[in-house]
């Protein structure tokens, strides 16, 4: 009932010709009635990947939750609405970690991609430490408490959230299944905790953390997991081409 959906996310890759090559090698394989597939691109890159997309989706990887004003660097919703975009990656750890993001600006992206009609596609996840110390069930859990805070059941119904353990990010420690199943199957009992049984049964959530071809179908299995997030192994068309057969 929940409709898969896989999406790489380029971080700070690929230039506009390398955009336009990945997808005119990808996009068609990416024609699915079962699976959603799509990259997340650098600012620049949007335009060129929504002209070559017929079937991959194509997500932001940030945006502002202000409209338009003083915020030197920033990209506003209403700027990729302009441009047809109609899904955002937010909270990412590389931004929490590195650019400030915080679950409460996490939280205003959140609804202003959601009044512009556009999916969020919104990161959490735990430090090693974190995980070391035991702590992963209460980090996830805060975290969505103030990322998804505020909302109406029926958007956190349509919303991506995918969970990214950040020590298993670019690092090819890649969580167990078991370990991601159970920590999905948390994101979903935190929605129904918070927005009811109906938005946590439609949900869909994502494990990201060093997914490749070789173990995306054993993620993929797991009854809690409806797809993944993916950096390295999204940046040769390969590589994602080899991911979608797997998996549609
Ligand atoms: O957002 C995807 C990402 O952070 C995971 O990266 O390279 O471990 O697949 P990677």
């Amino acid at each position: 009932m929940r409709k898969p959906i896989i999406v790489g996310n380029w971080k700070m890759n690929k230039n506009n010709a390398e955009t336009e090559s990945f997808f005119k090698e990808v996009d068609a394989a990416a024609a699915s009635e079962n699976a959603t597939y799509g990259i997340g691109c650098p600012f620049t890159d949007l335009k060129t990947a929504a002209d070559n997309a017929k079937n991959l989706i194509v997500a932001a990887e940030n945006c502002h939750f202000e409209d338009s004003g003083a915020f030197t660097g920033e990209v506003s919703v209403p700027m990729l609405e302009e441009l047809g975009i109609k899904y955002c990656i937010i909270g990412h750890s590389e931004r929490r970690q590195m650019f400030g993001d915080t679950d409460e600006t996490v939280n205003k992206k959140a609804k202003r991609l959601i009044a512009a009609g556009m999916t969020p596609i919104l990161c959490i996840g735990e430090t090693e430490a974190q995980y070391d110390a035991g702590e992963t069930e209460k980090v996830i859990r805060d975290q969505l408490t103030g990322s998804i805070a505020d909302l109406d059941a029926k958007d956190v119904a349509n919303m991506v959230i995918a969970y990214e353990p950040i020590w298993a990010i670019g690092t090819g420690k890649s969580a167990t299944k078991e370990d991601a199943q159970n920590c999905c199957a948390i994101v979903r009992d935190q929605v129904k905790v918070m927005y009811g049984q109906e938005a946590a049964d439609s949900v869909r959530v994502q494990y990201g953390g060093s997914v490749k071809p070789g173990n995306i179908v054993e993620y993929m299995a797991c009854p809690d997991i409806d797809g993944a997030l993916i950096g390295g192994a999204s940046l040769k068309a390969d590589s994602f081409l080899e991911i979608i057969e797997k998996t549609k």
